[in-house]
């Protein structure tokens, strides 16, 4: 693991007490995984049905482009999932009592802040971890958050999620909790999913709690418009993932030569989203010594985001070790938030 930065902000008068409350370590390069960076954009483009994980639309312009998603009237799931955190945060706080904060995919923290405010009215210890793949959003939001909370302790990770559970480092407190916020799960089919479960699972002790966010089924139109915003802020987000390719590994993707295409596969229960190749071509991406061919109206599967139902997810956690202790929802359950705790099968 590598020492990547200590920051604060130098106008801040208590920019020292900032410091020694926040450590960030990057996982990104220096490790054995690293060394694998790219295998996956390889193997997604070689498919019949290209694709690419979701994960390389996190750049530092993909994730502020994504912040501005949360803001659409047309994208309902961050500010749904915002008002349930805010109604409900004491009474998770209450129900985990102090817990180090384990958040996947923290970004800008918008919403973990809802939660830091529940366990500060309880007196408890603020201890985070934020784990995000872009260092830039991750160090702006851990600084604004020192900033804010004077109790708070950062201990983030610049890293995928795989490679952060585990490293994660023991936690003080007596329990952890997990945070799977912004229904982040649905980019996951079922395969990934039940490989994402056993790593959660399997970095936390009996006792610690899960916290997941999922956006749930609902009419076509409803969530076609979601991923179609007027705006075209969710195009330039689907089409900033070649951009983000062509500087990570010396590539020559023209965004101009694809066009964002979002629609609702109601048999899979999920948003697609892909990019529409215009005219036949090939790119190239030197660093990983690849040329791909594409054909006219060929595709990039870039992102599948499931739509959940509550039932099934509560299911799903009991059979992964984690017994659902309470979920809430908004009036029109829109979305859920499922509260759950690690248990594992009681030996005789
Ligand atoms: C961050 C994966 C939850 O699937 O809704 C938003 C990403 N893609 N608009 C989602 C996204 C297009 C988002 N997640």
């Amino acid at each position: 693991m590598s020492f990547l930065s200590q920051t604060g902000d130098i106008n801040s008068p208590d920019r020292f007490s900032q410091e020694k409350r926040l450590q960030i370590e990057c996982l990104l390069d220096n490790t054995i995984e690293a060394i694998d960076d790219g295998k996956d954009v390889i193997s997604g483009l070689s498919k019949s049905q290209k694709s690419l994980p979701p994960r390389y639309f996190y750049d530092s312009r993909g994730s502020q482009l994504f912040e501005q998603i949360c803001q659409l009237p047309e994208y309902y799931p961050t500010r749904t999932e915002a008002k349930i955190l805010k109604q409900y945060a004491l009474e998770i706080a209450k129900l985990t009592g102090a817990c180090e904060l384990i958040e996947l995919g923290s970004g800008s923290s918008t919403k973990t802040r809802l939660l830091l405010d529940a366990y500060q009215s309880l007196n408890y210890p603020l201890l985070y971890c934020p784990i995000d793949v872009s260092g830039s959003i991750l160090k702006e939001s851990a600084c604004q958050l020192l900033a804010d909370y004077p109790q708070l302790q950062i201990h983030g990770l610049v890293s995928t999620y795989e490679q952060a559970l585990t490293n994660l480092r023991p936690s003080s407190l007596p329990h952890k909790m997990v945070l799977f916020l912004g229904s982040t799960l649905g980019n996951f089919n079922p395969t990934e999913c039940d490989r994402a479960f056993t790593q959660i699972v399997t970095a936390l002790d009996e006792g610690d709690y899960f916290l997941l966010g999922i956006d749930l089924q609902k009419p076509k139109h409803i969530l076609e418009t979601a991923y179609n915003d007027s705006q075209g802020v969710t195009a330039a987000f689907n089409l900033n993932i070649l951009q983000h390719l062509n500087w990570r590994f010396q590539g020559n993707f023209d965004p101009n030569l694809f066009a964002h295409r979002a629609f609702y596969n109601s048999t899979q229960a999920q948003i697609e989203m892909h990019l529409v190749c215009q005219q036949a071509h090939s790119v190239s991406l030197d660093a990983l010594d690849l040329r791909v061919n594409f054909e006219q109206e060929e595709t990039i599967l870039t992102e599948i985001s499931r739509k959940f139902d509550l039932q099934q997810i509560q299911d799903y956690l009991l059979v992964n070790n984690l017994k659902p202790l309470k979920m809430w929802t908004d009036p029109r359950q829109w979305f859920g938030v499922l509260l759950s705790q690690v248990q594992f099968d009681e030996q005789i």
